[in-house]
């Protein structure tokens, strides 16, 4: 095999420093400092790529979709319908019209507990969660369940932070009407054999969604060979603007649905008797969309798939199990949070030193964390925490700033004294 062959079969080194020099706000420096940004697990960075599209499309774009008559307005539909369809093939729907635009997965899980259990759910039926849901997959439920007389039922978490797949079996009945699990926690980083609680819930009958925030833009999504009912994620974690995001659910499902919103857009009549509405997805968007950020979320997609999700996750597993060894030096850290299959996110707490206090005096040193609950109070009930921090890692992270945590931690640690 000549040379030019073999290069063509091996894997390229992951070029982080490629990566880091599209992501302009690692130029920063924040208080006299080079900025450590560990914080992607909240909202990833973004790149010039996606800043530069939402930029030309607002210089040069502007026009509201599926209404004008005119070139541009036809152009920025085409745009953002481009999007829907570079959501479906990155998650593999067997359509784009399986794709609902929406806020991001808070605004997607509200609209399925509102659209789907305000019409499906009976009273004595039941809803599946687990302890480790962030408070965006717990409240929406409880508030349809209040209101349809349904009843929540909790996935123990184990000691070792995965979740008790035998105790979920034990809650599944005829009763079970829904089971709704993050797939990734934001919290732990643990990672859930997610098509083993899917394959589970179909076996009772019951429907299932996926809340995908935390591992889109790290785990490959195949919504046909997971064959999830519902799957839904944000853009800001996958390297695009914030308030968008998108609802993947299988076609008959959106059509069962009523819609969740009324307004122009979702629409097929309107007459003062009686309204029809449009063909899904449009059904459940009512009113202007978010173009620019469907757009630019289009474009973060491709973003990612450039660089290639197996090896991003490859990548950041790499920083991750550096940064789990090098913390583990410092005296008195703990880690919270060592499920085997995890993904770039590392909790931990300090000896004699509130998470917050952390978080504060690593800024000084231009290192950014979370500290916190994480929007997961059940699960810091359960860990007997009222808090922790919190440092995750995305594609752009480099060992160099593992390192310049861990000295920002020593030097907290001295001046706490
Ligand atoms: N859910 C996001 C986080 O975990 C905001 O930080």
């Amino acid at each position: 095999m000549s040379l030019e062959q073999t290069s063509r079969f091996t894997q390229p080194e992951f070029n982080v420093a490629k990566i880091c020099a599209d992501f302009p706000t690692l130029t920063r420096s924040i208080r006299g400092k080079k900025l450590v940004y560990l914080d992607s697990a909240a909202s990833s960075l973004k790149p010039n790529q996606v800043i530069d599209r939402v930029s030309e499309y607002y210089r040069n774009e502007v026009s509201n979709v599926h209404r004008g008559a005119h070139y541009l307005a036809e152009q920025g539909t085409f745009a953002y319908e481009q999007a829907r369809e570079k959501i479906a093939t990155f998650i593999n729907a067997s359509s784009p019209s399986e794709i609902v635009f929406t806020r991001g997965t808070t605004e997607s899980i509200n609209l399925v507990a509102q659209a789907f259990g305000r019409s499906f759910f009976e009273a004595g039926d039941e809803i599946v969660l687990s302890e480790m849901e962030h408070h965006s997959n717990i409240v929406p439920w409880q508030m349809i369940a209040e209101e349809r007389g349904c009843k929540i039922r909790v996935i123990p978490m184990l000691d070792d932070c995965t979740l008790d797949f035998a105790a979920f079996e034990k809650l599944l009945s005829n009763k079970t009407k829904f089971v709704s699990l993050l797939w990734t926690s934001n919290a732990l980083g643990t990672i859930h054999p997610i098509e083993r609680y899917i394959e589970a819930a179909h076996r009772v009958g019951a429907k299932i969604l996926v809340d995908a925030a935390q591992s889109i833009s790290n785990l490959k999504t195949d919504v046909q060979d997971l064959g999830c009912d519902f799957l839904v994620f944000s853009g800001h974690k996958l390297f695009a603007p914030y308030g968008i995001g998108a609802l993947y659910a299988k076609a008959e499902l959106l059509e069962m649905m009523p819609p969740y919103q009324g307004g122009g857009s979702m629409i097929s009549e309107v007459t003062f008797e009686k309204t029809t509405w449009a063909a899904v997805p449009q059904k459940f968007e009512a009113g202007t969309p978010n173009i620019s950020g469907a757009i630019g979320l289009g474009v973060g997609i491709d973003y990612i798939e450039a660089v290639g999700i197996e090896a991003a996750a490859q990548y950041e597993h790499r920083v991750l199990n550096y940064a789990t060894s090098q913390l583990k030096e410092i005296p008195g850290l703990r880690v919270i949070g060592e499920a085997p299959q995890k993904s770039s996110i590392l909790s931990f707490t300090m000896d004699g030193m509130h998470p917050s206090d952390i978080g504060s005096l690593i800024d000084q040193q231009g290192v950014a964390i979370r500290a916190g609950h994480h929007c997961c109070q059940p699960l810091m009930r359960r860990l007997g925490l009222p808090a922790t921090a919190r440092a995750s890692f995305s594609i752009y992270n480099t060992f160099e700033d593992v390192d310049l945590l861990k000295v920002s931690l020593l030097k907290a640690k001295e001046l706490m004294g």
